[in-house]
């Protein structure tokens, strides 16, 4: 596929009828490959974090499911339906905070079941739901590149942008969204540089971000997540953009766990805070209650690369993810064009009109 801009990373892929990842747990010291067209291999992947990124977890079980319906479409019609049913439960139930797996999924269910309404054999429902997991892929680095021309026009030359965890390629099938705007802005000519924070408890920051921008030739700088405060406050950072894993229909922001934090001294220190995410985290559906926040093996704290930190008996709390009050984010960079408040009334506004 055509792409208006050079696409060097994917996270996931579709080939020989499989889905395909990159191992993000081992990154940037083992650059591993899995293909897999068993939906259990998948969400533990998923689960373990080889796959991880809102967008990347959504794209990568929508893909799961076709690979799976490929392999599976010589049963008898019954018995494919209800093992795809029970695939697309398997993957939902992985992990519970990011809506895009939930968002790829129903798309991927309601066309397994209009399909089967239409009287399609095993073999042309599996060819529909290869198509529909391959568009949502497609979509997404689509939506990724709009984005990030959106977003660009919002880094002024010579900006300092801080993020943190890693919303880039390697947390979308391609490209990425808070990165995917730097790349632009990069592929532009502005002259921008990067702080990207650690990100701990695994390091997707220091890991990823950093791996990825090294990649791409964009000056990148690392920081210790306790770092963000004084840099913003000592006027290093001209924008801070992040991610997201859920926008509420409030215009609550669901991001890695610290996002919070860097939202707070933005706002407080006058630094413009950008959430960048596609439609397909918008949840109009859920409010700020609605919210589940994954909490992770308390071990992930206790160890920084697999090494203790700390006592074995230690005991440690490992929430993924925080809240990030409507009222701290400057604007929300969609697909659809950018949202700013109030957020209740305009996310409403881009996403049922489904325009800029
Ligand atoms: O736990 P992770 O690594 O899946 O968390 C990822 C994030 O919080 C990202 O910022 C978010 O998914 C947006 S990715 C474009």
């Amino acid at each position: 596929m055509d792409y208006p801009y050079p696409i060097k990373i994917r996270a996931v892929w579709w080939e020989n009828s499989q889905v395909c990842w990159i191992d993000t747990s081992k990154l940037p010291f083992e650059e591993k490959t899995y293909c897999t067209d068993e939906p259990e291999r998948l969400a533990r992947a998923i689960i373990a974090m080889e796959i991880r990124g809102a967008p990347a977890i959504g794209v990568a079980a929508a893909l799961g499911v076709a690979a799976y319906a490929i392999k599976i479409a010589s049963s008898n019609r019954e018995e494919f339906i209800n093992r795809i049913e029970d695939a697309i439960k398997t993957l939902w139930n992985t992990r519970p905070t990011a809506h895009n797996l939930f968002w790829a999924l129903t798309r991927m269910r309601n066309t397994l079941r209009s399909t089967v309404k239409e009287g399609l054999n095993t073999n042309e429902i599996a060819d529909r739901l290869r198509e529909e997991a391959i568009r949502i892929m497609d979509e997404d680095i689509r939506s990724n590149i709009r984005m990030g021309e959106y977003g660009a026009e919002l880094v002024p030359d010579n900006a300092t942008i801080l993020t943190h965890c890693n919303a880039g390629a390697l947390a979308t099938a391609a490209f990425g969204t808070a990165e995917g705007i730097m790349r632009v802005a990069w592929y532009k000519g502005k002259k921008i540089k990067v702080i990207a924070t650690e990100t701990r408890p695994v390091l997707q920051g220091a890991r990823l971000t950093v791996w990825e921008l090294m990649k791409e030739g964009i000056p990148v700088t690392l920081i210790t997540d306790n770092m963000a405060g004084y840099v913003i406050r000592k006027g290093l950072v001209d924008l801070v953009i992040v991610g997201a894993d859920r926008i509420t229909r409030e215009g609550y922001v669901i991001n890695k766990i610290g996002t919070y934090m860097i939202a707070l001294v933005a706002k407080r220190n006058n630094v413009p805070f950008y959430v960048a995410a596609p439609t397909s985290t918008i949840d109009l559906n859920s409010s700020i209650e609605d919210v589940v926040i994954e909490e992770r093996d308390p071990n992930e704290v206790k160890k920084v690369l697999g090494k203790p930190i700390t006592l074995e008996e230690a005991k440690a709390l490992n929430y993924a993810f925080d809240i990030t009050d409507p009222d701290l984010v400057t604007a929300i960079i969609t697909e659809r064009g950018i949202i700013k408040p109030p957020f209740p009334e305009n996310l409403k506004r881009i996403v049922w009109r489904g325009g800029g």
